[in-house]
């Protein structure tokens, strides 16, 4: 553990669902949060109980109880709960506490706007998160750099942790790496169907895309000093097989498709965040 402060702190969850439970495992196996130092609250109180149970952490019945015992409270409902959900503990926060939102579409202006007291931070995790893969967004209010080092002392076993500049950076980061993880499944089922079109069993068919997706991905992560194309090369003699695939993807416009997928979720991200100004 870096940081000898996360021995005292507590860390405070308002939602408990499918993100909080991803975050509350990594702390509590990591053993870098003491159980009962997480507190943890939500609309209703099923997720609750099973939280207790699983993992021994301490919950509350209401969101302000968490604020009041928490050095960092992390916003984990949907986008559209957020405004409502703020609104009522937004007096409660003391200015040393640290306020973590992982809502897509409510940038770090609207947070400060909705809670005026703490110091403020956006997350943004995914669900590789669960095996502790995959890409971590943040982006720090003031880019305090007390608060980077606090994150990454507090989610470091979640992923890749990487601090974005700005919002725009951030926006990029979501729609890269988390809705990402998406599109990657989306080409991995067109994988797999087609390798089960020519008569692959469903279980080998899936296998074989995961280790083709693992294997590329692993070579390239391990190829230090050798960037990707080079590595694609490597594979693609001059008129080859690989070759006159790759040259159909390319007519195909391939790559303009995937533009075009990334702008469109970049479309519906600033439409979430209009939504989310005009539901407050
Ligand atoms: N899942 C992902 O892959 C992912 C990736 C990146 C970021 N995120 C972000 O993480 C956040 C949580 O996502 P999720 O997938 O964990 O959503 P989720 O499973 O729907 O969990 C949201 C939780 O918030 C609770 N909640 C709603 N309003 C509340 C309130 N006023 N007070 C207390 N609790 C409240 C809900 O309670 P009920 O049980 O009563 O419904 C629910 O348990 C979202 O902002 C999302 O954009 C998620």
């Amino acid at each position: 553990m870096n940081n000898p402060l996360l021995k005292t702190m507590k860390i405070g969850f308002i939602g408990a669902g499918n993100m909080s439970q991803v975050m509350i495992k990594g702390m509590v196996e990591s053993k870098l949060i003491k159980p009962d130092h997480i507190i943890v609250s939500n609309r209703t109180p099923g997720k609750l109980l099973k939280l207790e149970e699983l993992y021994g952490v301490q919950t509350r019945k209401h969101n302000e109880q968490v604020v009041e015992e928490c050095d960092v409270v992390i916003l984990a409902m949907k986008p559209q709960d957020l405004p409502a959900a703020v609104e009522v503990i937004a007096n409660h926060f003391e200015p040393h506490q640290t306020i973590i939102s992982l809502a897509a579409g409510i940038n770090l202006k609207m947070l400060e706007h909705m809670m005026p007291i703490g110091r403020h931070a956006r997350l943004m995790p995914n669900t590789p998160s669960l095996i502790g893969q995959g890409v971590i967004g943040y982006l720090v209010q003031n880019d305090e750099e007390i608060i980077a080092d606090l994150i990454e002392d507090l989610f470091s076993t979640l992923g890749t942790l990487i601090e974005v500049d700005n919002e725009d950076q951030f926006d990029a980061l979501m729609i890269s790496c988390s809705s990402g993880t998406g599109f990657i499944f989306e080409m991995m089922m067109y994988w797999q169907d087609w390798i089960e079109e020519r008569g692959f069993s469903e279980e080998i068919s899936k296998r074989m895309t995961i280790e083709t997706f693992l294997g590329a991905s692993m070579l390239a992560a391990q190829s230090v000093g050798i960037d990707i194309e080079e590595l694609q090369s490597r594979v693609a003699s001059k008129k080859g097989v690989t070759a006159a695939g790759l040259n159909s993807m390319r007519e195909l416009e391939i790559e303009r498709t995937l533009r075009i997928s990334f702008e469109k979720a970049a479309l519906r991200s600033k439409e979430l965040s209009n939504e989310a100004v005009k539901g407050r």
